[in-house]
């Protein structure tokens, strides 16, 4: 009884959310996303697999601007994995297409947002009507403050590791680095996110709960979020569910609270 009136009259600090339920001040400053489910997306419909990857580009706006409207300060995105050459070359074809297309239709919205895009992957393995329009784009934005869309085309995580190790190890034979001189932060300069924070969170849709050769190294303490829903079905709403569900957890980074 005593506890129960001590709580009623115990004034408790009230956490300010926005109208999405999302605090401001505990936005994820990276998130990254596998875009996972467009294939089953379309197959559901009975349509072929590449009207699912157009319905799953088409989703790439509302999602960017949803975490740039929220103050994610850079937002990563698996579009292309070193692994997807193995699929159909016409499946190959068509998506290696659809950075041009995207690019045409919201180049200008994203300009006018103040965000930068940037790639990360090989682009020496992109064929060259796709690599002109991503550094074009790359170029426009390079002076945009706002938002890092980083999209990662023919990338691979182990691949972009083990460029890092080589590049160090080069600086050791070169006597430019001692080994002693070697930590996380070495590895860090060396990856194709060097200058931009580890992701804090991490989605994944469709289902599938793996990383699939996705930022090995830099997702040493991210949060996941995995849901059901494919990519051509998420939306804002659970774009911020996932943002709400991070902002539920407790991150101890290997310490204690
Ligand atoms: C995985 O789904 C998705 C991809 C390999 C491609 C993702 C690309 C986009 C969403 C469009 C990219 C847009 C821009 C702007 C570059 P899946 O095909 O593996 O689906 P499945 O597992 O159901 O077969």
């Amino acid at each position: 009884m005593l506890q129960r009136l001590k709580r009623l009259f115990t004034t408790q600090p009230q956490i300010q959310t926005d109208e999405h339920g999302i605090v401001p001040d505990a936005v994820p400053n990276h998130v990254a996303i596998i875009m996972d489910g467009n294939g089953r997306w379309a197959r559901k419909r009975g349509m072929p697999r590449i009207a699912g990857h157009r319905a799953g580009m088409n989703k790439v706006k509302e999602i960017s601007l949803a975490a740039d409207d929220i103050g994610v300060k850079v937002l990563t995105l698996y579009a292309f994995s070193t692994e997807n050459w193995k699929r159909p070359i016409e499946e190959v074809e068509f998506l290696m297409r659809l950075p041009e297309e995207w690019l045409a239709k919201e180049l200008d919205t994203l300009i006018a947002r103040n965000c930068r895009i940037r790639i990360i992957g090989e682009p020496e393995g992109l064929p060259g009507h796709t690599l002109r329009v991503v550094r074009e784009a790359e170029e426009k934005t390079r002076a945009n403050t706002g938002m890092i869309l980083n999209i990662a085309l023919n990338y691979g995580s182990r691949r972009e590791i083990l460029s890092a190790v080589r590049q160090i190890a080069e600086d050791v034979q070169a006597g430019r680095l001692t080994l002693d001189e070697i930590e996380d932060t070495t590895m860090d300069q060396h990856l194709l996110t060097a200058g931009l924070p580890d992701p804090d969170l991490l989605i994944r849709t469709s289902g599938e709960v793996r990383l699939s050769n996705f930022l090995l190294w830099q997702c040493a303490y991210t949060e996941f979020w995995f849901t059901e829903v494919f990519w051509p079905d998420f939306s804002r709403d659970y774009f911020f569910q996932a943002i709400r569900a991070f902002q539920g957890r407790g991150r101890r980074f290997g310490g204690l609270k």
